[in-house]
């Protein structure tokens, strides 16, 4: 088994079509927050560099920065010192080819679970029919096919989540930014979310950076795992993780190799 001997060097399209991918990359990041009560230094001189079709995990202790850094690939804000660049691209603001996942799910409660969903393509004027066929497309994929019409407060957390999972991936992203997309999630819930992302991961090969408190997810997901240091955040372990994807199931878990590295990674994190 090799670190990521099982990932394409060159992802598959998706159901776009020609999405090309690019690698992403921090290059001596730094970023420091303006506040009142004086600035916070939330990274400090971060360098990372993500590859196409790669599932990135991110743990650390709370304040670290790991929303920061999601923030940073996303184009919420921009870095106080160095470059973050898509491509040869620096990435300057928000786009479509960047889906976001929150924690808390932000669906609009005024459309239906379907009208959520296919907003990244009215807003980028795809026309009536094709973009129905796209959320529904979507819809079936995360199991809701049969709320389409519903409303989203009538949907339960998870499956909100799996909503805003299908909302994000309507635009056919090349990047999914998850910030503890299941951390609100009952443990079951949480376990079949995690193995409907790998199957969706699997099949479009999106590059993912996905936020977690739990080191188990981050490991059962990841095809790396980066531990951040308590704030200034910086990057003290880059972890591949060897178990190829398809492997990924329930046994995995209790894998010696599995467990050895959880435990690596929690001494890491100062658990152990
Ligand atoms: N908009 C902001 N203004 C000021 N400080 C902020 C802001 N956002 C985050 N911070 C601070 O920056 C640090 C890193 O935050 P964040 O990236 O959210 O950490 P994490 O996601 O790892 O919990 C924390 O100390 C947080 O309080
Ligand atoms: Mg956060």
């Amino acid at each position: 088994m090799t670190a990521t001997g099982a990932i394409p060097a060159t992802a598959p399209t998706g159901p776009s079509g020609a999405a090309q991918r690019h690698r992403v990359a921090l290059h001596g990041v730094t970023h420091v927050y303006a506040g009142r009560g004086g600035d916070v230094l939330a990274l400090d001189h971060v360098d990372l560099v993500i590859e196409p079709g790669e599932f990135v995990s991110v743990v650390g202790p709370s304040g670290c920065g790991k929303s920061t850094l999601l923030g940073l690939i996303a184009g919420f804000h921009r870095p106080t010192r160095g470059r973050v660049t898509l491509g040869d691209e620096e990435i300057r603001g928000p786009g479509p080819d960047r889906g976001v996942v929150f924690q808390q799910p932000n669906l609009y409660p005024w459309m239906s679970v379907r009208e959520n969903v296919a907003l990244g393509p009215r807003l980028r004027h795809v026309r009536r029919a094709q973009r129905r066929a796209i959320a529904d497309r979507l819809l079936a994929l995360v199991g809701l096919a049969e709320f389409a019409d519903h409303a989203t407060y009538e949907l339960s957390g998870g499956m909100q989540q799996r909503c805003q999972i299908a909302r994000a991936l309507a635009n056919d992203p090349e990047i999914l930014l998850m910030d503890e997309p299941f951390g609100a999630l009952d443990a079951l819930t949480r376990e079949r979310m995690q193995d409907e992302l790998l199957t969706i991961w699997r099949d479009a090969g999106q590059t993912v950076l996905f936020i977690t408190h739990s080191v188990e997810e981050a490991l059962y997901l990841g095809t790396r795992v980066l531990v951040m240091s308590p704030r200034p955040g910086r990057i003290v372990l880059d972890q591949p993780v060897p178990f190829p994807p398809h492997e990924r199931d329930r046994a995995l878990r209790e894998h010696p190799e599995f467990v050895a590295l959880r435990a690596r990674i929690g001494r890491e994190l100062g658990l152990a």
